[in-house]
């Protein structure tokens, strides 16, 4: 399978891939960890996540950049909806106020955008033990 992660370094999240036999390109200006690079699984890639596209399709994104949700929900969009990915794990950071509105209204903005792309999506979100001020997504094309 190949991935691609947004917002990659140091490297977290593309270890978790690379340990279940993923093909990574990790995107990022900073420094992946020498050890992830030496598995020979990772494409290191200095670029910008929100205007990155994936050469071919890709199982699944990944993202974990600190951006203003809203931005980011709209890349899942287009991830999902041009095809670039099946599967997507991404950390929403939350706004300062109306947090579980916001999420709510970013989510259905989503689904609603791949509907009108004639696409079904399921989407599950959670605030997970080691999130703080960020909830965690889901989504796969149906
Ligand atoms: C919270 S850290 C990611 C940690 C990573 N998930 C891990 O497990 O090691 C956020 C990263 O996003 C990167 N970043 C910020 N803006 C970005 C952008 N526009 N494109 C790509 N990476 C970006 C930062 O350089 C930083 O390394």
């Amino acid at each position: 399978m190949t991935a691609v992660d947004l917002g990659a370094a140091p490297g977290g999240w593309t270890w978790q891939l690379v340990n279940r036999h993923i093909r990574v390109t990790a995107v990022d200006n900073g420094p992946m960890a020498e050890s992830l690079m030496d598995s020979g699984l990772v494409e290191h890639q200095r670029a910008d996540g929100f205007t990155f596209k994936p050469r071919k399709p890709v199982n699944w994104m990944v993202c974990d950049i600190v951006e203003k949700p809203a931005r980011t929900a709209a890349m899942i969009e287009t991830w999902l909806g041009e095809g670039w990915c099946q599967e997507a794990v991404v950390n929403l950071k939350l706004p300062m106020k109306q947090r579980f509105a916001e999420v709510q209204r970013l989510l259905e903005r989503i689904e609603d955008g791949l509907k009108a792309r004639g696409l079904k999506v399921s989407i599950g979100c959670k605030q997970l033990y080691h999130d703080r001020e960020e909830v965690t997504c889901h989504l796969r094309r149906l």
